[in-house]
């Protein structure tokens, strides 16, 4: 054993012994008699009370869930979840199987600390905090208390420093801060996982760390290799706790990603906090509450859970230099964004992204719903010019939004309302606007020049130039000749090259739209279909 490993395990070494003898085992826990410890103490379940017998899960430093620079120990790892009577409630960190009435328990802390250091950055990390890339041990620098106690809310400081994302609908309308914690919602498929891989590509972070919580197997290496990429990886600890392992793992996961950005951040880092998926999270709490005995409330969901997602998500914000900025996703079941996860995060976060699956079938990615999503941040760190133009862009949806019935059904008539009529004539580009390809990467700069351009073009036509004039400037891209949605991706979706003085066609060319008006009057269309 190396000098370092020796020092470390002697740090973790519990002065007292104290032991206890395993008395029944069911489901996920196991019952311990003559243990008084408390909730939280890491143990040790040494089978048949042999040091070093077949079968040894885990490796765990004395008083941590593991983490580099570990050292091999014997016994299943373990930790205290709750008492019932007499009995104390331990649920390990591997498999049951094996365990006998009568085994020896020992207790190895009673703090769970993370060995961290700036060598966990491009690495990929399990649940116990142990490297599982194959790439070798890592050197701790020190250590990080996995569960911190609460911060005073006076002495946080305030997010006023934009962060841009480099997609263009969250810098252009959902405008994030350094530090804000923002929830990515929709139901499954929808695209989280490949924003939240946008995002941890393109981001202006120092540092990301990423928790893949509860996640299938498969996605793990796709995430790894095709959203977040070599370049992403290499800035980034990555943490995995994929669904089939114990739910105790799979929340120690979370909290050692919210402890690593802890270590970055305290080195005047910008951390991005990545987790997917905090409902998988959340039912891994669950069902830790139900075998400790919690009673159950909405749909199954124990009071611990709702006392979990605070305690992690509070542990984001600004610091003096550095700070923790969170993007977590929320996996809505039946795409109901009010269930009582979704319900629980939105009320902590300071924001929330809402993807639409009707804009996902469209083929509209990433499938943001401007109108549903908000950042509550956002008139702290953006410029006045750039909150005018974001208002004017999305009161032009919301306008689209009263008639776009109307327009599937051809029954919309051009000249009622100015207004209307500017939304229709700016839906493509700003539909151009709102999607992206995963590979592209819009500096913030690009999107709020771009942004400007949008919302002159959303003005009704008798106010568009001077409200153009006055609130947009002379966008850079228009003084190189350029205008900024002409430098939109080829690729897009939807047209970004529609005449602006054409009539709107929500979808040029694409999907059940493409039978409505090209290059036409929206009135004539509609006029003509009614014709026999
Ligand atoms: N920006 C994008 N461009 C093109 N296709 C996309 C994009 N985002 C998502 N998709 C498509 O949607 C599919 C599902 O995306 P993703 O895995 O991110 O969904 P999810 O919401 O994370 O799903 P789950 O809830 O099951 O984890 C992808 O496999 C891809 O085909
Ligand atoms: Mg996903």
């Amino acid at each position: 054993m190396s000098d370092s490993a020796y020092n470390e395990m002697l740090r973790g070494v519990q002065p007292i012994g104290l032991s206890g003898r395993v008395s029944g085992a069911g489901g996920l826990v196991v019952t311990v008699s003559d243990f008084p410890v408390p909730v939280g103490a890491g143990c040790r379940i040494l089978r048949g009370g042999v040091v070093g017998a077949a079968g040894v899960v885990g490796v765990e430093s004395a008083d941590s869930a593991a983490g580099p620079g570990a050292t091999a120990q014997p016994g299943i790892a373990a930790r205290v979840i709750g008492f019932a009577e007499d009995q104390t409630l331990v649920m390990p960190l591997g498999p049951l199987a094996g365990i006998c009435r009568g085994d020896r328990v020992l207790c190895v802390s009673t703090e769970q600390v993370l060995p961290v250091g700036t060598a966990m950055l491009g690495r990929v990390l399990n649940g116990l905090g142990e490297p599982m890339d194959g790439r070798g041990p890592l050197a701790a620098e020190t250590r990080m208390p996995l569960w911190p106690g609460a911060v005073s809310p006076l002495s946080r400081g305030r997010i006023d420093q934009p962060l841009a994302t480099g997609v263009r609908a969250i810098d252009g309308l959902l405008t994030v801060g350094r530090g804000q914690r923002m929830g990515i919602f929709s139901g499954s498929g929808v695209g989280k996982s490949v924003l939240l891989g946008m995002i941890a590509r393109y981001a202006a972070s120092d540092v990301n760390v990423i928790a893949l919580v509860g996640e299938r197997g498969r996605e793990v290496r796709e995430f790894l290799e095709k959203d977040l990429g070599p370049e992403g990886l290499a800035r980034s600890v990555v943490i995995v706790s994929t669904s089939d392992e114990p739910p105790l793992v799979r929340v120690q996961a979370a909290a050692l990603a919210c402890a690593a950005a802890e270590f970055f951040r305290d080195r005047g880092k910008h951390v991005l906090l990545l987790m997917d998926s905090l409902t998988r999270l959340a039912m891994a709490q669950r069902q830790i509450g139900l075998v400790a005995g919690e009673p159950p409330a909405g749909k199954g969901y124990t009071p611990s859970v709702f006392n979990l997602l605070p305690e992690l998500l509070e542990r984001c914000g600004p610091a003096a230099d550095g700070s923790i900025t969170g993007f977590y996703t929320v996996l809505a079941e039946s795409d109901d964004l009010n269930d009582p996860i979704s319900d629980a995060v939105r009320s902590v976060t300071d924001g929330h992204i809402a993807l639409s699956r009707e804009l996902a079938n469209r083929g509209q990615y990433p499938a943001i719903d401007a109108l549903e999503s908000v950042s509550r941040v956002m008139l702290d760190v953006t410029s006045g010019v750039h909150q005018s133009s974001a208002r004017q862009v999305r009161r032009a949806l919301a306008l689209y939004a009263e008639i776009d019935e109307l327009i599937r059904i051809g029954a919309y008539q051009s000249g009622a309302s100015a207004e209307h009529d500017a939304a229709v004539a700016a839906m493509p580009r700003i539909r151009a606007f709102l999607s992206q390809s995963m590979n592209e990467h819009w500096p913030l700069e690009r999107t709020e020049a771009a942004l400007g351009e949008l919302a002159s073009l959303c003005r009704p036509r008798r106010s568009r130039g001077a409200g153009a004039a006055r609130s947009t400037g002379v966008s850079p891209v228009s003084r190189m000749g350029v205008s900024p949605m002409q430098t939109l991706s080829e690729d897009q979706t939807f047209t970004s090259r529609t005449n602006a003085n054409e009539t709107a066609t929500p979808y040029v060319g694409h999907g059940r739209d493409a039978h409505a008006t090209h290059g036409r009057d929206a009135r004539a269309t509609a006029t003509s279909r009614r014709e026999p």
